[in-house]
């Protein structure tokens, strides 16, 4: 019941969206681009770069990127696909570009939401908090899972929840740790390893702040909902701040009359459901 209720609340900032300050990039192929993620220089923010590589959206990371297997803006997450195993071997192919790692100055982050595998690894990750024990989930994954079969044969593994300090920014693959890893999101470690489900690394976004003008003309395009004034917490930069009783709306990037768009408009109706 909710669910069409959500879809027409989305239908309905789809056609406010049409006349912002905010510039949202066109299809990546047949994936939408939501604000605020950025295919290029002249749309989305600029702080939320991604790719759109003949038509496949992509995340970076240093030296490296990944296929985007899904986006949901209203959360804010995006599911990235692991790299691929060397054919017949346990080394994920991005070990040359030291795994996942992403540029903790910018507004991403891998969520707490993943379930990882170290693999191959070297007896120095006996030493870490992480469960390298032998009974530690990721021998259940290596021993049942058709794709990782030539990891059977190296025999120290570790399983951990992301989220940490540590593992906010990075999956890291290499030569003097672990030498391949993979990914589960939201997984429930009681079913069998053939319910996983595809691998996958979820990563998050942070809200984006209003967007950034260099004189007023930068936020003409929505009709004076917004003014050019001077960042009041880096007064190197300006942004598009909304005029006097209207809310910036980071999720669809436009000003709204309500902080709370989306739920203003579903609420009255879910209160009969
Ligand atoms: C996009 O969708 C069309 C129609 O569903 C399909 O024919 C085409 O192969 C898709 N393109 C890509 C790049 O997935
Ligand atoms: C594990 O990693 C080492 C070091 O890179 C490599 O030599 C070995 O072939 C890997 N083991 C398997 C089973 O692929
Ligand atoms: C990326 O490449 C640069 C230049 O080759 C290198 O200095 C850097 O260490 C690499 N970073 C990673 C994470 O591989
Ligand atoms: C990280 O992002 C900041 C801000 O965009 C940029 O200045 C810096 O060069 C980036 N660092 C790396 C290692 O890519
Ligand atoms: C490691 O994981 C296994 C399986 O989930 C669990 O039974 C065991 O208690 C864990 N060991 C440690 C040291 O956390
Ligand atoms: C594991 O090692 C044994 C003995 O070296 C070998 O016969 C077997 O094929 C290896 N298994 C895999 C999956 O690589
Ligand atoms: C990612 O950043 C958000 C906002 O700073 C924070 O609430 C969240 O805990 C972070 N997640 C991780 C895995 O660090
Ligand atoms: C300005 O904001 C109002 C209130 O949200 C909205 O109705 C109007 O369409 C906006 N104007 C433009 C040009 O976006």
């Amino acid at each position: 019941m909710a669910l069409p209720l959500l879809a027409a609340a989305i239908l309905y900032a789809g056609t406010v969206v049409l006349s912002t300050a905010v510039t949202h990039c066109p299809p990546c192929g047949n994936t939408t681009v939501p604000y605020p993620l950025s295919t290029g220089s002249n749309c989305g923010d600029q702080d939320y770069k991604v790719q759109c590589d003949a038509g496949t959206l992509k995340f970076p990371s240093a030296n490296n990127s990944y296929v985007i297997s899904s986006v949901d803006p209203d959360t804010q997450k995006i599911v990235i696909e692991p790299a691929e195993f060397e054919p017949g071997r346990c080394i994920t192919e991005d070990i040359t570009s030291v795994g996942v790692q992403l540029n903790s100055t910018l507004p991403f982050n891998i969520t707490g939401d993943n379930t990882i595998m170290f693999l191959n690894c070297t007896d120095t990750l006996l030493q870490s908090p992480l469960n390298c024990s032998s009974n530690s989930l990721c021998h259940v994954y290596i021993n049942n899972a058709d794709d990782v079969a030539a990891c059977e044969n190296a025999s120290i593994c570790c399983t951990f929840r992301a989220g940490g300090s540590t593992t906010s920014y990075s999956i890291t693959v290499r030569q003097a740790g672990c030498q391949a890893y993979r990914s589960f999101v939201d997984l429930d470690p009681s079913l069998p390893v053939s319910k996983w489900g595809n691998p996958g690394l979820e990563i998050q976004w942070l809200l984006p702040q209003e967007p950034v003008c260099s004189s007023q003309a930068d936020c003409a395009s929505d009709g004076g909902n917004s003014t050019c004034r001077v960042d009041p917490s880096n007064s190197g930069v300006s942004r598009c701040y909304c005029i006097s009783g209207l809310f910036w709306d980071a999720i669809v990037g436009i000003c709204a009359r309500s902080k709370f768009l989306f739920v203003q408009i579903s609420s009255p109706k879910s209160v009969y459901q």
